[in-house]
């Protein structure tokens, strides 16, 4: 299972990838974990792009598709991966296509942006593993702390609210367009889309994901 999540920022699309990934024992890639993790340890890539990241600007195609050639040469890897937050944009889905990233399927996870507003700004995460929380849909079991490490949780630098319109801005100009991409290709026969609604629960679109996938599968055997 080779999967890549589309959708726009807060749709939901690290939350379920962690699903998807638990489903399939697949890794769940996110250009936005590996992103922050540098960030945090303060490493020569993470001091170039956390002024980018914290902008709601993307960072550089040839850094992010570097970051992500090398997680994808991982032994682990070759039964299949999620992508989340790459490709985000035109220039990303044809290198992945030229080097021969093959991809089964493509989710495009919708959601309003009035909606997307609020669940971010409710957002909390735990910043070494990437553990993603909202404080009245997702809340962790003890306030404030990570489920697994009791580590307390934190806002993302880049979830103040005109930090989130401007990432908003950034997905409908140069992501959104992926989907007329992954369209083309798919009635070639290349790779299949399919589309998600991202409202109602967390529980609600894991279901309906699956039940997505499950059915696709079930068509091409
Ligand atoms: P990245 O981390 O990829 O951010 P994003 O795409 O903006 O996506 P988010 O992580 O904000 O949202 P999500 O869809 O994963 O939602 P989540 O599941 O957390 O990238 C960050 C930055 O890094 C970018 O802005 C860019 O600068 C840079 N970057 C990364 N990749 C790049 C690339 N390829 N090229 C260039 N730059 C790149 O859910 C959101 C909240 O809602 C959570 O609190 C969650 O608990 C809650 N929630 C989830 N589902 C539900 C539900 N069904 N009901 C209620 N609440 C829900």
């Amino acid at each position: 299972m080779r999967i890549i999540m589309l959708g726009p920022p807060g749709a939901g699309k690290g939350t379920q990838a962690v699903h998807l990934a638990k489903k399939y024992a697949i890794p769940h890639i996110s250009t936005g974990d590996m992103l922050r993790e540098s960030i945090q340890k303060k490493t020569p890539l993470g001091k170039k792009v956390e002024e980018v990241i914290q902008s709601g600007q993307l960072v550089s195609d040839a850094v992010v598709l570097d970051l992500v050639r090398e997680r994808l040469a991982a032994s682990d890897c070759v039964r299949g991966f999620v992508l989340d937050g790459i490709p985000r944009t035109l220039e990303q889905a044809q290198s992945l296509l030229r080097e021969g990233v093959a991809t089964d399927h493509v989710v495009e996870l919708t959601l309003a942006d009035e909606e997307i507003v609020r669940r971010i700004s409710g957002r909390r995460v735990h910043e070494s593993s990437g553990r993603t929380y909202h404080l009245i849909f997702n809340p962790p079991t003890n306030s404030g702390q990570d489920d697994q490490t009791g580590e307390p949780l934190v806002q993302r630098p880049d979830d103040r609210e005109e930090t989130v319109r401007q990432r908003l801005e950034v997905y409908h100009q140069q992501t959104r367009p992926l989907v007329t991409f992954y369209k083309k290709l798919a009635e070639q026969g290349a790779v299949r889309i399919h589309t998600v609604a991202g409202a109602g629960s967390v529980a609600e679109v894991t279901t309906a994901l699956f039940e997505t996938l499950t059915l696709a599968r079930s068509c091409s055997v």
